[in-house]
């Protein structure tokens, strides 16, 4: 077996923070509405013209930096989205060329806000065959371009005019959606190592039959064109959520999933060091650690600050940690996530 670990990370977001109160500029919310139901301050948002493979690029060079190597000593990248550049061809190819990285397999997974569970499974059989010896991994999305509202003057605060009531009303009908998503990427380096450190366990899984509770019904080419006039005027290019269900499907699943890996990896929840959560909703993640049994101090949060990232989330949070020294060698870390397909899973690394 070869090991892995992770030798460098990075995260970057767009822009000055947007607050809730901004939000309640363009549609009719509240700061106390959505610290209270989800745990959320503020989020970023890509400016036009940006898009994730942007993001992305800038935060892999934060995590390239850190690992002290150059983009060159990279032979494979694994990039998640939801919000790609273009339909075709994935931002892989484009944060590949942004980095020189001319050659090198660029590949796009879209496991939404589980693809860091995804892409770990795929960067240790990448490394376990002898395919790549150093895998960067990028999760980015730009969301800014599926919000409900076009008032992007009064929302970034460059202009104080009232929103009219109808505008109002229109971005009303996605505000549950809307106030969870920010944007912003995240990068972490991977290289197989001869240490005791890489993964020792992991559970994936997907339940297709739920995939309606978060899609886009717009754009897509089950329609002739792929997009057509009433995708806008209907506003088709905003996901549809089921809120409800998918807070029951996360509590439900994540706790049971991460229970059935330590049951096969023979792991207590007490020799876990870490437990690096996706945050979709600060609800979701303290139902699941008083579930699981674990302290607030084993489970950082970040969701205050940056809403939920989707790919963006897990390598920005890990990110964070590394920085502040909270990871270090030899630890076992369990990371959990879950995110519309459904796709969801459990990993536990020894950093
Ligand atoms: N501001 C003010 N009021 C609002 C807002 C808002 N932003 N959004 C909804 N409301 C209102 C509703 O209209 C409703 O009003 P009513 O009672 O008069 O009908 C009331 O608040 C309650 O709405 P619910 O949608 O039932 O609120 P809920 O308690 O379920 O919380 C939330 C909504 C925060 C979305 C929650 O369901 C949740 O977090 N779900 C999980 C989300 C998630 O995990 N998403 C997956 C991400 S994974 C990925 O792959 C991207």
């Amino acid at each position: 077996m070869r090991g892995f670990e992770i030798i460098g990370t990075g995260h970057y977001v767009p822009g000055a923070p947007v607050t809730n109160e901004a939000l309640s500029r363009v549609m009719n919310t509240s700061d106390e509405w959505i610290y209270k139901r989800s745990g959320i301050r503020q989020r970023h948002y890509a400016p036009e013209g940006v898009g994730a493979s942007d993001l992305g690029t800038a935060a892999a060079k934060r995590a390239i930096e850190a690992a002290g190597i150059e983009p060159k000593d990279i032979d494979y990248i694994v990039f998640a989205t939801m919000t790609p550049d273009y339909i075709f061809p994935g931002s892989a190819a484009l944060v590949g060329a942004n980095l020189g990285l001319a050659g090198v397999p660029g590949l796009d997974i879209r496991q939404q806000c589980a693809a860091m569970i995804f892409g770990l499974q795929i960067i240790d059989g990448l490394i376990q065959a002898g395919h790549a010896k150093t895998i960067l991994f990028v999760g980015a999305e730009a969301h800014a371009g599926f919000m409900p509202w076009h008032d992007w003057d009064v929302v970034e605060g460059r202009s104080d005019r009232k929103v009219s009531d109808e505008e109002k009303a229109k971005a009303d009908e996605h505000r549950a959606l809307a106030v969870l998503f920010g944007d912003g990427a995240g990068a972490l380096v991977f290289r197989v190592t001869d240490r005791d450190a890489g993964l020792r366990g992991i559970k994936v899984h997907t339940d297709g039959r739920a995939a309606k509770l978060l899609y886009v019904p717009g754009g897509g080419f089950r329609t002739r064109p792929y997009w057509k006039a009433d995708h806008f005027d209907e506003q088709k290019y905003v996901p549809l959520m089921e809120g409800r269900d998918l807070f029951k499907f996360a509590v439900t699943k994540l706790p049971e999933t991460a229970r059935a890996l330590c049951k096969e990896t023979n792991t207590a929840i007490g020799d876990i060091d870490w437990f690096l959560a996706h945050q979709a909703n600060q609800r979701i993640n303290e139902y699941i650690r008083e579930h699981l049994g674990v302290s607030k101090e084993r489970m950082p949060m970040n969701i205050e600050r940056f809403g939920n990232t989707s790919a963006g989330t897990l390598p920005i949070l890990i990110d964070e940690c590394t920085r502040k020294g909270m990871l270090k060698k030899g630890e076992l870390n369990m990371m959990l996530a879950l995110g519309a397909g459904i796709h969801w899973g459990c990993a536990l690394v020894r950093w």
